[in-house]
C-alpha cells in the first residue's frame, strides 16, 4: 500500500464527488434527456434556493453480490438526499436517479431514505420526494422490499408532523408508487411519469386487457380517473413551480402557524359582483371559483385536485394575507351534488387543513347528496360520512357561507353550526331545507295535491307555500344555526373580520388513541 500525500487525498476525494455527479453514467443521462427528463440533481437544483443544497450519503454504495451487482457499482447508489431551502426555509428532499438500475430500490438507497425522513421528524421540516423509479431493485429480493417498508412505515409516522409531497418524474412501478399514496400530495407530469401497481404486461397477462401505459397509469388517467395524483404539470420546471407554490401555503409541521404573507389592504374590501352571482332562476349553475376569485386575495387561490370530482371545488388561498383552505360546492357540475368521489376528495383535503393548523372555508350550494343504485351500492353512505368525520373532528378555525342551497343531510355535512363550524353566514339567496320545494311540496301534499280539482295548480300553490317557509335563510338564522344573514358583497369584508377573530381558538378532541373514520 503506497502512503499518499495530502494533496492527493484531497484530489481522490474531488474524483469521488465527481464521480457521484454522474449517477449512472453520460450515456444514461443523454438518454434521461431525450426522454424529455431532467436528472435527479438537475431537478434539486430547480427546487431548491441557489447554492442551498446540502447533500448527505453521496458515497453510499448498495451491499448486494448476486446477479452481477458485486461488479456494478455506483457512487450514492441511485438515489440523491439532503437538504436546502425553498423560499428561505428548511425542507428535506430526495431525488430519485433513473440512471442508477432505473432508480430501483436497493436496501442501503432505502437506509439514505429514512435517514432523511427521520431528520425531517426531528427538525420539523417538509418532505420532498422526485419520484423516479423502477420499483423493487429486483436482484437484491426481500433486502429491497424490506427497505419499501421501512420507507411505508416511517411516512406513516410522519402523517400529520410534517408535510410530505411527492413528485412522480418518470415510470413508477411497484413499491414506488406506495410512499407517494401515503404522503400528502402527488404532482405527475403529463406524458413522462406513470403510476401502477403492476406495468400494462402483467395487466396483460392476469386481466387479458389491452392498455397503453398512458391509459394505465398517466398523469391525466390519475387526475381524472383515480384521484391518486392531486396536481398534474405540463412539465417539469412547472411541476417544481407548483411544489414550490404550495410550500408556500403550509406550515413547516403540525406546531407552526402557516407562512403569512404580508397584505395591506386598500380600504375597499366590498364586492359588488357578487350581488349578481347567484341567478334568479336557482336551478341555473354558477362557477364557484369566480366566487372563490371574488373572496380571496388577488390570484391567491390554488386549487388542488383540479380534474377530479368536479362537483367539488378545494385548494389553498390566502384572505388578509392569511393561508386558509377552501372547499367549496361547485354548481356548475351536477348542480353540485355530493357523491363519493366528491366525499373523499373533500375529506381528504380537510383532514390535511387541520392537520397543519389551516383555517378552513366552505362555501355551501348543494342539493344534497347523488341519490341512485351506482352510489348506494359502491357505499355513498360510508363515503359520505368520511366528510361528516373529517368536518365533525377539525379543530382548527372553520366559517361557511351558505350562498343558496344547503338541502338535507348536505346541510349538516358541508360544516354546519351542529358539527363545529365557528361562524356560519348565509346571503340573502340562502334556502335551507330538507329538500327543494317542488319536492317536498310533492311528498307532503301529495293527497291534497291529488283530490284537488287543478293538481297542477295545487302543487304550484303548495310549492310556493314552502317556498316562502323555508326557501331562506331567516328560520335558520332565527334559530342562530346561522349566525348572520348577510349581503353577497360584504362577504370578504365578514371572512377578513371573522378569520382575524379566530385566529388564537383553542379547541381540543376529547382524549383516545385515534378515532376510526369510516374507511
Ligand atoms: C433493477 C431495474 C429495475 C428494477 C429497471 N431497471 N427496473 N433494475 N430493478 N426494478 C433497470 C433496467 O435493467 C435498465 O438497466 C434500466 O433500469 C432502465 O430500464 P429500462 O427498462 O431500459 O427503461 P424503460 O424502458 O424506460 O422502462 C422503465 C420501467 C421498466 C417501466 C420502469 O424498467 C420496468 O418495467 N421495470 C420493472 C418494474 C418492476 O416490475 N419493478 C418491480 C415492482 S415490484 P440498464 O443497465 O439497461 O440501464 C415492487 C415490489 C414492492 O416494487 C412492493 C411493495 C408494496
Amino acid at each position: 500500500m503506497s502512503l499518499k500525500t495530502n494533496i492527493e487525498k484531497l484530489q481522490i476525494l474531488d474524483l469521488k464527488n465527481a464521480e457521484a455527479l454522474q449517477g449512472g453514467g453520460t450515456k444514461r443521462i443523454d438518454s434521461q434527456h431525450a426522454k424529455g427528463k431532467l436528472t435527479a440533481r438537475e431537478r434539486i437544483e430547480l427546487l431548491l434556493d441557489e447554492g442551498s443544497f446540502e447533500e448527505i450519503g453521496k458515497f453510499v454504495m448498495h451491499r448486494s453480490k448476486d446477479f452481477g451487482l458485486d461488479k456494478e457499482y455506483y457512487l450514492g447508489d441511485g438515489v440523491v438526499t439532503g437538504y436546502g431551502t425553498v423560499n428561505g426555509r428548511l425542507i428535506y428532499v430526495f431525488a430519485q436517479d433513473f440512471t442508477v438500475f432505473g432508480g430501483s430500490l436497493s436496501e442501503t438507497y432505502a437506509e439514505k431514505i429514512c435517514k432523511l425522513m427521520d431528520m425531517a421528524m426531528k427538525n420539523g421540516a417538509p418532505l420532498i420526494g422526485l419520484n423516479d423509479s423502477g420499483g423493487a431493485r429486483i436482484q437484491e429480493g426481500v433486502n429491497s422490499l424490506a427497505g419499501y417498508a421501512d420507507i411505508f412505515y416511517r411516512n406513516t409516522r410522519a402523517s400529520g408532523v410534517i408535510p410530505q409531497i411527492s413528485a412522480i418524474m418518470g415510470p413508477c412501478a411497484g413499491g414506488a408508487v406506495y410512499s407517494p399514496a401515503l404522503t400528502d400530495y402527488i404532482f405527475m407530469v403529463e406524458n413522462t411519469s406513470y403510476m401502477f401497481v403492476t406495468g400494462p404486461n402483467v395487466v396483460k397477462t392476469v386481466t387479458h386487457e389491452d392498455v397503453t401505459s398512458e391509459e394505465l397509469g398517466g398523469a391525466i388517467t390519475h387526475a381524472t380517473k383515480s384521484g391518486v395524483t392531486h396536481f398534474v404539470a405540463a412539465n417539469e420546471v412547472q411541476c417544481i413551480n407548483d411544489i414550490k407554490k404550495l410550500l408556500s401555503y403550509v406550515p413547516s409541521n403540525c406546531e407552526e402557524q402557516p407562512p403569512f404573507a404580508a397584505y395591506e389592504t386598500d380600504g375597499n374590501e366590498k364586492r359588488p359582483k357578487l350581488t349578481d352571482l347567484i341567478p334568479e332562476n336557482p336551478n341555473q349553475p354558477y362557477d364557484v371559483r369566480e366566487l372563490i376569485d371574488e373572496l380571496v386575495d388577488t390570484d391567491s387561490f390554488f386549487e388542488v385536485h383540479k380534474s377530479y370530482a368536479e362537483n367539488i371545488v378545494i385548494g389553498f388561498a390566502r384572505i388578509g394575507g392569511r393561508s386558509i383552505g377552501i372547499v367549496g360546492n361547485q354548481p356548475a357540475v351536477l348542480a353540485g351534488v355530493l357523491d363519493i368521489d366528491a366525499s373523499i376528495k373533500g375529506a381528504r383535503f380537510v383532514r390535511f387543513c387541520d392537520c397543519f393548523n389551516i383555517p378552513l372555508l366552505v362555501l355551501e350550494d348543494v342539493p344534497g347528496f347523488l341519490p341512485g343504485t351506482d352510489q348506494e351500492w359502491n357505499g355513498i353512505i360510508m363515503h359520505g360520512a368520511k366528510l361528516l368525520y373529517a368536518f365533525s373532528e377539525a379543530t382548527v378555525p372553520r366559517v361557511t357561507v351558505i350562498t343558496r342551497k344547503a338541502y338535507g343531510g348536505a346541510y349538516c355535512v358541508m360544516n354546519s353550526k351542529h358539527i363545529g363550524a365557528d361562524l356560519n353566514y348565509a346571503w340573502t339567496s340562502a334556502e335551507i331545507a330538507v329538500m327543494g320545494a317542488a319536492g317536498a311540496a310533492e311528498i307532503i301534499f301529495r293527497k291534497e295535491i291529488g283530490e284537488a280539482a287543478d293538481p297542477q295548480a295545487e302543487l304550484q300553490h303548495k310549492i310556493d307555500e314552502y317556498t316562502d317557509k323555508f326557501a331562506n335563510p331567516y328560520k335558520a338564522a332565527h334559530r342562530g344555526y346561522v349566525d348572520e344573514v348577510i349581503k353577497p358583497e360584504d362577504t370578504r369584508e365578514k371572512l377578513l373580520k371573522a378569520f382575524k377573530m379566530l385566529e388564537n381558538k383553542v379547541d381540543t378532541m376529547p382524549r383516545k388513541k385515534h378515532g376510526n373514520i369510516p374507511l
